[in-house]
């Protein structure tokens, strides 16, 4: 029997991760868990219900309503797993630049990693996964056999983001979406719980100058020898 692994793959906001997480995952017939779906689902449940502006943060409502919310995920009629929210499919609502203004804020809070963590590790406790996030190879799984740190130059971020907003039909302008990358990736370094970092046993993937395809092929042998060893 082939040995199944974790593969954590942590890095910057738009450097790619989700795409290798999930090319990654195909490849090896692997769960794919998109972890910061997760905190941008509650996020449009906070903006939803009036509990986050850029004027108030109810931050102790949001604490206690989210006892009675259920989020994971549902694979959709092409294969591809969404995001739910107390079983809606909420994957098309979470990508937009409200939502990544206000994420950062939600996912600092305590009880907010509390809950996802615990939910990240029982999708993660029978391996066969690849997850990508913040603080999946320092946190959520720290035994995983598999650690990736992904990065990229942030001009070359900022285009590819606006690229994939563009597909989605969402209008921004690139300062705009560089300015939110820069907050982001400021603010998910340095908060006090699970900040953002580069753990020892993480190899670094600098894809700045690489294709997703080079990237991917760079990845699935970091794999093929963890799981062959
Ligand atoms: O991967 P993403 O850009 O969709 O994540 C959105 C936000 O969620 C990100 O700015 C920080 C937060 N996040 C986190 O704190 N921990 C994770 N494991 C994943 C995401």
């Amino acid at each position: 029997m082939k040995t199944l692994i974790s593969i954590a793959i942590d890095g910057f906001s738009a450097c790619g991760k989700s795409t290798l997480a999930k090319d990654l995952a195909s490849m090896l017939d692997y769960n794919y868990i998109d972890s910061g779906a997760m905190y941008r689902a509650l996020t449009y449940f906070a903006i939803k219900n009036n509990l986050i502006s850029a004027n108030f943060f109810h931050k102790n409502l949001l604490i206690n309503k989210m006892e009675e919310l259920d989020i994971g995920f549902v694979l959709d009629e092409n294969d591809k797993n969404c995001i739910t929210l107390n079983n809606n499919n909420i994957e098309d609502k979470i990508r937009s630049i409200e939502v990544s203004n206000f994420v950062s804020k939600i996912a600092e809070i305590h009880e907010v990693r509390e809950k996802m963590v615990k939910i990240q590790r029982e999708l993660g406790e029978n391996k066969a996964i690849v997850m990508d996030g913040r603080d999946i190879g320092s946190v959520v799984f720290p035994d995983a056999e598999l650690k990736l740190f992904v990065t990229a130059d942030i001009d070359v971020r900022t285009k590819r983001r606006l690229l994939e907003l563009k597909n989605k039909n969402i209008v921004v302008n690139f300062e705009e979406v560089k300015k939110n990358l820069i907050e982001r990736d400021f603010l998910d370094s340095h908060r006090k719980d699970s900040p953002l970092i580069q753990v020892e046993d993480a190899i670094v993937l600098d894809n700045s100058n690489l294709t997703k395809e080079e990237q991917l092929i760079i990845a699935h042998n970091l794999a093929l020898n963890k799981i062959n060893s």
